[in-house]
């Protein structure tokens, strides 16, 4: 069982092949995050018109790659089926991947899945096998019952799977995703997008015990909530510099030493880190899965990994980095359960793209 998969939920126009859910034949992404650097964010018309100009390129060389040497009319032979994220993301965004997919499926008369990009990017870690050169990926599949927590740019969730196309969702956070959180203190703090990895960098030289910031206490106890600390590491910054909540954010970065900015950092990715890495410990203690299992741009945090490493009584297995971030490998891996497991196919003719998509 062969699935191509194609993702371009966002930045990243991408595509991949990958065998029964299990063998990585082919990974190619192209990414139009360079031309969204300079605005500190995805400006999504910006995507939409990258992915237009990448989508065909990208799906060819996904193509090459998994079938090396072959006619371009044989590697489409040993597709047995196309796999697209319909949401959630944006919606500019989406429309190119849905209409490439459908037009594929119908011109070349292979069955289509869609496919939920939240719950894709568990499914990277399904991933076991290549012969592509520079993956390290995980060497068993993830057991069920299954914990699976979502931390990217636009979704923070925590997820319990009893098996495939079995699940609860536990809990999710009630305004920013972390890794959006992440981009915005970057932003305070005059730093590169995204925000994840320059924080991360910044925070190595801080002290994160120098101030206090806040953890929110919500009713339902799996929810979570990124906007108080938010609005704390901008007060704090604000008030450090001698200045109240009418001074302009973006103009604190070049008040701030190095020093404070590092400390800020630092406090932050603790306090939003650690906001996760409770509710996981809770619902691990609740539910006792096999396996605990991590997808999203922010699973490559060395302090997320650190938190959990220190908490949690079972080992993680993590996959790839390159199979966290936005991929279409993980978008093909659950399109080959769907195929494996005889889901409904869906509509070529009238597949449409759902921005809002939930789990
Ligand atoms: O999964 P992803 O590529 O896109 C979405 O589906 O949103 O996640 C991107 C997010 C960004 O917010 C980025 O700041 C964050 O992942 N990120 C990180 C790290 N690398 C990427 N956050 C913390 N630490 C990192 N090393
Ligand atoms: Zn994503």
């Amino acid at each position: 069982m062969k699935i191509l998969g194609i993702e371009t939920s966002c930045d990243e126009t991408a595509a991949a092949v990958v065998e029964n859910g299990q063998k990585l034949l082919s990974n190619a992404v192209l990414s139009s995050m360079d031309l969204h650097a300079a605005y500190g964010g995805v400006v999504p018309e910006i995507a939409a018109r990258s992915h237009i100009e990448a989508i065909t390129p990208v799906i060819n060389q996904a193509l090459e790659t998994a079938f090396p040497g072959c006619h371009p009319g044989k590697q489409w032979e040993q597709i047995d089926g196309i796999a697209v994220t319909y949401g959630a993301g944006l919606g500019g965004s989406l429309l190119v991947g849905v209409m490439s997919a459908r037009t594929y499926a119908i011109t070349k008369n292979k069955p289509l899945y869609a496919i939920n990009h939240v719950e894709g990017h568990i499914y990277a870690n399904f991933l076991t096998e290549t012969s592509l050169p520079g993956y390290s990926l995980r060497a068993k599949q993830p057991e069920f019952p299954m914990l699976g927590l979502i931390v990217s740019g636009g979704h923070s969730q925590i997820v319990l799977w009893k098996n495939h196309f079995d699940y609860q969702l536990l809990g999710q956070t009630t305004d920013d995703a972390i890794g959006e959180a992440f981009d915005k203190v970057a932003k305070l703090l005059g730093l590169p997008y995204p925000g994840g990895p320059s924080v991360g960098k910044l925070a190595q030289s801080g002290d994160a015990k120098a101030y206090k910031l806040p953890k929110a206490k919500l009713k339902e106890k799996y929810n979570y909530s990124f906007s108080g600390l938010k609005t704390a590491v901008l007060r704090l910054a604000q008030s450090e510099i001698g200045e109240d909540h009418r001074f302009p954010s973006f103009k604190v970065a070049e008040r701030l030493s190095e020093a404070q900015k590092a400390n800020i950092a630092a406090g932050f990715q603790h306090t939003a880190v650690e906001t996760v890495v409770d509710k996981v410990l809770m619902a691990f203690e609740e539910f006792m899965p096999k396996s605990v299992v991590i997808g999203g741009g922010v699973a490559a945090s060395p302090e997320l990994r650190k938190q959990l490493a220190q908490r949690l009584p079972l080992p993680i297995d993590y996959t790839d980095p390159k199979l966290m971030t936005d991929n279409g490998a993980m978008i093909a891996t659950l399109g080959c359960f769907h195929a494996m497991h005889n889901k409904p196919t869906a509509d070529p003719y009238s597949l449409e793209i759902t921005p809002n998509l939930s789990m």
